[in-house]
Formats: C-alpha cells, sequence, structure tokens
C-alpha cells in the first residue's frame, strides 16, 4: 500500500523517521534506575562476550548492505578497538579468503536471501567463524543459518532499490557498536552522546526530508547529464557510494562514488565545467579536508554541488562562486550524520528517475533480492 504517495521508493524514503523509530524500540535505555544510557540488543546479548574476544570483525554483504556496513566501520573500530575489516560476498568467495574461527563475521542483508552473501555464510561458518546475521526479514535463510544476530524491524521494503533499510542497518550497527563497546570511563561521554543522537535522528531525518523540493530543483538541472561523480570521506564515504549507487540504479545515470582523498590519484583528471561533482562536506573531523578538496575541485573549474552542515553555506561556497550549489543538512553526532546525509541523495535520485520517466520501484534487470549466484 503505498498510501498517498506515487511510488513505494518516494514512501520509503518519506517513512524513515517511524522506520528508525521501530528499529531501536526497546533497544536503548536512558535513565531510570540505572541511570546510565545504554544498549540493549536482545539477539546479541548471549554472545557479546565471545565477540569482544574475536580477534577481527568482517562484514560481508552485497550492494547497498555493504555500503551500510562500511558506514558503520569507523564507530565499530573506535568503540570496540577490534580490526574490522570488509568484503563484498561474492569477491570473499571468488578469492576463498581467509577466514578463522577467532573471527566474527557479520552479514548484513535486507532481504536475507542474496545468494552471494548466503554462500559466503555457509563458507564462514565451515571456516569456524562466529556467524552474526543483520537482516530486515524474519525467518530469512540468512537469519535462520546464522549463529546470531539483530532485526533491523524496518518492516517491508518494496522498493527495488532499498532505502529505509540502509539507514535502519547503519543505525543497527551504531547500537552494535556501543553494545560491543561495553561501558568504560573513558568511552561513557562518547558513547552517551551517541545514544541521545539516536534519540534524536528520527526528529533530524524529518528535518532533511524538507529537502525534498530543493532536491527535485536540483533533479531538475541534472536530468539530462551522462554522469555524476559524488566525493566522501571518513564516515562518509560509505554515503558517497551508497548515493552514486542510487543514482545509477534507479535514474539509469552513470555516478561513481568517489573517496576523497584519492581524488588526486585519478579521478581529478576528469573534472571540468560540465560534469556534476557532488561533495559531502558536513562537520567532522575530515571537514577541512574536504574543504580543500572543495577548492581543488573550484580550481579545476568543477561544476560543484555541496553537501554542508547548517550554516556552513559561506565557508565551503564562498557568494561569489556563482555556478556552485550548496545543500545544507542538520548537523549530528559524526557516527549518525551518513542517516541524515543519505536523505538528499535518496531525494535526488528519486525525482532524477520521475524526470527522466524510468521506472522507479523496478527500475530494469534489477531485482529485490537476488537469488542467484
Ligand atoms: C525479540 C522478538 C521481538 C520481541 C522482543 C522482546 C522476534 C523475531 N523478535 O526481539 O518480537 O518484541 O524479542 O524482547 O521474535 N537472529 C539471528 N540472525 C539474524 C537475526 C536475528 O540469529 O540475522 C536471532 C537473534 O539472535 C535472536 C532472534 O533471532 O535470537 C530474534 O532477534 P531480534 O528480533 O533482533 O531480537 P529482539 O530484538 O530481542
Ligand atoms: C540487490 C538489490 O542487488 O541486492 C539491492 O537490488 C540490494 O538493492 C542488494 O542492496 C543486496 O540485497 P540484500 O537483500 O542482501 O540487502
Amino acid at each position: 500500500n503505498k498510501g498517498n504517495f506515487e511510488h513505494y521508493m518516494q514512501k520509503e524514503i518519506h517513512e524513515q523517521p517511524e522506520s528508525l523509530t521501530t528499529t531501536m524500540r526497546g533497544r536503548l535505555l536512558r535513565g531510570g534506575s540505572c541511570k546510565a544510557k545504554t544498549v540493549l540488543l536482545g539477539g546479541l546479548k548471549d554472545h557479546l562476550k565471545t565477540i569482544r574476544r574475536s580477534r577481527r570483525i568482517v562484514f560481508i554483504g552485497c550492494g547497498t548492505s555493504y555500503n551500510a556496513a562500511l558506514a558503520a566501520r569507523p564507530i565499530l573500530e573506535e568503540l570496540s578497538g577490534i580490526p574490522v575489516t570488509m568484503e563484498i560476498a561474492s569477491d570473499l568467495l571468488d578469492r576463498q579468503g581467509p577466514i578463522y574461527r577467532e573471527d566474527t563475521a557479520v552479514f548484513v542483508s535486507q532481504s536475507g536471501e542474496t545468494a552471494d552473501t548466503l554462500s559466503a555464510l555457509e563458507y564462514a561458518s565451515e571456516n569456524g567463524a562466529l556467524c552474526v546475521g543483520i537482516t530486515n526479514t524474519v525467518g530469512s535463510a540468512i537469519a535462520r543459518n546464522t549463529h546470531c544476530g539483530v532485526h533491523i524491524n524496518a518492516g517491508a521494503e518494496i522498493g527495488v532499490a532499498s532505502t529505509k533499510a540502509y539507514t535502519s542497518q547503519i543505525v543497527v550497527m551504531a547500537m552494535l557498536a556501543l553494545a560491543i563497546g561495553g561501558d568504560t570511563i573513558s568511552n561513557q561521554a562518547r558513547r552517551e552522546a551517541i545514544i541521545d543522537g539516536l534519540f534524536d535522528l528520527p526528529n533530524k531525518v524529518r528535518e532533511v526530508l524538507k529537502l525534498d523540493q530543493v532536491m527535485k530543483d536540483l533533479a531538475k538541472q541534472l536530468i539530462a547529464e551522462q554522469s555524476l561523480l559524488v566525493f566522501g570521506r571518513g564516515y562518509n564515504y560509505a554515503s558517497a557510494l551508497e548515493g552514486a549507487l542510487k543514482v545509477k540504479e534507479v535514474a539509469l545515470m552513470h555516478s561513481e562514488g568517489i573517496l576523497a582523498g584519492e581524488m588526486k590519484h585519478g579521478p581529478l583528471a576528469l573534472v571540468d565545467e560540465n560534469l556534476p561533482t557532488f561533495v559531502i562536506a558536513t562537520r567532522d573531523a575530515c571537514f577541512s579536508k574536504q574543504q580543500s578538496v572543495i577548492q581543488q575541485l573550484h580550481a579545476r573549474k568543477g561544476r560543484l554541488i555541496v553537501m554542508c552542515s547548517k550554516g556552513d553555506a559561506a565557508s565551503v561556497c564562498p557568494a561569489e562562486w556563482e555556478s556552485c550549489r550548496v545543500i545544507e543538512v542538520p548537523q549530528l553526532e559524526d557516527c549518525l550524520q551518513p542517516v541524515v546525509n543519505i536523505v538528499p541523495l535518496q531525494l535526488l535520485a528519486y525525482h532524477l528517475t520521475v524526470l527522466r520517466g524510468f521506472n522507479v520501484d523496478q527500475p530494469r534487470n534489477l531485482a529485490k533480492s537476488v537469488t542467484t549466484q
């Protein structure tokens, strides 16, 4: 049921304040008798000790689910102190990459049925790793075959392009980082700030959804383009990959997410006054590096679209740069910022697709759940 919306993708983008609330329901505890702010993931509580003892955490997934894990990687590394590596399921299988008994392998999948991810799960399980699932579908193959896990509870997702599952996956993995990290005095303030940020997240997403018309206007300007580059780094490297994936899978426009730190090592050659380049430069520890990326792109006459935190428009894009477009988004705790930052890019991909006359909910050649390898 699409309710008042024309397409499932549109409905699923706009219902994210509610889907995120459902994802967190019963899992965040604040105040009360013990006063401490904590996270409770029922599906993991008996396995946290084993996970904390593992030598490595390896995230395994495909497509948007892989990108969600990439967005959560930095906070998991920070709070757990355990090395976190990333595997695209098919690539792990192609390489028969090493997986050990001392590993915790985390399988991220909206459907819980993706063949590549499921085969990687069999492989990791045979190699003796603790296998943890993060899925949206109760009773799915990945939910059944993992040793333990967390349901993201985002509600059924119908649009082939994953939107609300992506943001709920990031939130679950941020909660996973909090659960594994445990309570030490040294990280207490950081943990509490993240938990406060999680409580506030649905409101922040509601606020960023107000950019719908702004993103539609931008889509009108980009309607006939061949390509869109998206630059991000740190917490928002994943946002760049995921924003570009949305644009290519539904709007059928070439788009590439680029790690901004790699700009000088190739992508800069593409930059000219015609190619639209979207730079994510919200406030975090990488902000000044992103400012310098923006300056370098401008020096090469790049056609800039910059996403920045509220109030930063003038510092990322001086008034005399007339062709530069700025999109301001609400700021929140750095590790949760990707949840807000992806929303304008989801809206852009949605509007581009409708304006270009393509099928938003069922892009050609793609399936919601890819059950063959
Ligand atoms: C569970 C109930 C929820 C109830 C809550 C009350 C289910 C599906 N969930 O939620 O309805 O309100 O208790 O405390 O009955 N699992 C995997 N692999 C996965 C995902 C999950 O093995 O990929 C396992 C978990 O380890 C757990 C079970 O499935 O044993 C349910 O997981 P989850 O729904 O996340 O647990 P709760 O949030 O505790
Ligand atoms: C397919 C979908 O390729 O599978 C993508 O079209 C999705 O949207 C990917 O991200 C992975 O799916 P899942 O269900 O394992 O998250």
